[in-house]
């Protein structure tokens, strides 16, 4: 057995010095800047950094950094920043040193399960492999585990996650996502897994004002602007999409942008086809720009 040499209590390290080493504070400034609200996931991520790196020191001083398993559930509505943040998070586990590739690998059942016997062992290990070194995020984990089909293929590929996920916890991190109450019953049902999650973030669903900074922030990124009455009638929007079916936060916002940019393109085309544009004509979004939507089509 390899003896670790320790060194002695008086040693220093520089927290500052390795903080720096990492490129930490960048990620986490970006993740300021790129993230809208949030609170409670960022404060964890910010946590969860702290925790590595102080691995690491640790570790510089030939201590016991234990090895933290690292495997994660997030839970919140379609559209909450779920994806956008485990993309993050794989690359801050990337950059402390966590993981050795810090890509991310996103699945469902079907790229885990087979239709037939036999087929589904070597389907999700070779999921596994190609996510080893990186993240493993499996969107809605609970379509895994159906409890009314006794032969459901599922829970064979459940145990394969298991083992690796206390086995490989070095080298990959797996993230369960989906709907909160759905993955609660889930966890209760398979308490293997559940055990094995260290870390439950909750994204909770956005405000409307949280919504808008959100699409003021896409289009900023693909050059459009609202005008100010623009900009309210985005808001009326966002709180009449909210109380419809299939609403799906920041994912419906970015869908009625879309839509918003193409009505711009038909009104410039149409109205002004023979016109110079300028600038402001190509970036503008204006009221009529969304108030077209079927949204607003029966008030
Ligand atoms: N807090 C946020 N700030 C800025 N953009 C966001 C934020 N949350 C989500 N988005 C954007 O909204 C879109 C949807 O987010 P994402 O795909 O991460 O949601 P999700 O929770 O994974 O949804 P689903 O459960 O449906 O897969 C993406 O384009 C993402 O960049
Ligand atoms: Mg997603």
């Amino acid at each position: 057995m390899n003896e670790i040499t320790k060194a002695p209590d008086h040693t220093v390290v520089n927290l500052q010095e390795e903080y720096n080493k990492t490129d930490i504070q960048h990620i986490i400034d970006n993740l300021e800047a790129d993230l809208v609200g949030l609170k409670p996931v960022k404060a964890r991520i910010r946590e969860i950094a702290a925790l590595l790196l102080i691995d690491r020191l640790r570790k510089t001083l030939g201590m016991e950094a234990g090895n933290p398993g690292l495997h994660m559930s997030f839970t919140g509505s379609p559209g909450t920043g779920k994806t956008l943040v485990a993309l993050k998070m794989a690359d801050i586990l990337y950059k402390l040193g966590y993981i050795r590739k810090g890509h991310l690998l996103e699945v469902t059942r079907d790229d885990l399960v087979g239709q037939y016997i036999g087929h589904t062992a070597p389907k999700t290990k070779e999921v596994l492999k190609k996510a080893m070194g990186g993240v493993l995020f499996i969107d809605e984990a609970y379509y895994l585990y159906k409890p009314d089909n006794e032969r459901d293929y599922g829970s064979e590929a459940i145990e394969i996650l298991l083992q690796v996920m206390e086995n490989q916890r070095d080298d990959l991190v797996v993230i369960l996502a989906g709907y909160k109450d759905r993955m609660d019953v889930f966890y209760e049902s398979n308490p293997g897994l559940a055990s094995r999650i260290a870390n439950h973030v909750h994204f909770p669903d956005y405000s409307p004002v949280e919504l808008l900074s959100i699409a003021k922030m896409m289009l900023e990124e693909q050059q459009y602007k609202l005008t100010p009455e623009a900009e309210n009638i985005l808001l009326d929007y966002i709180q009449i999409r909210m109380e419809q079916p299939l609403f799906a936060n920041a994912r419906s916002v970015k869908n009625a942008l879309d839509r918003a940019r193409m009505r711009q393109a038909n009104r410039i085309f149409e109205t002004s086809a023979d016109l110079v544009l300028t600038k402001t004509d190509l970036v503008t979004l204006l009221p009529e720009d969304l108030l077209k939507s079927r949204l607003f089509a029966n008030r």
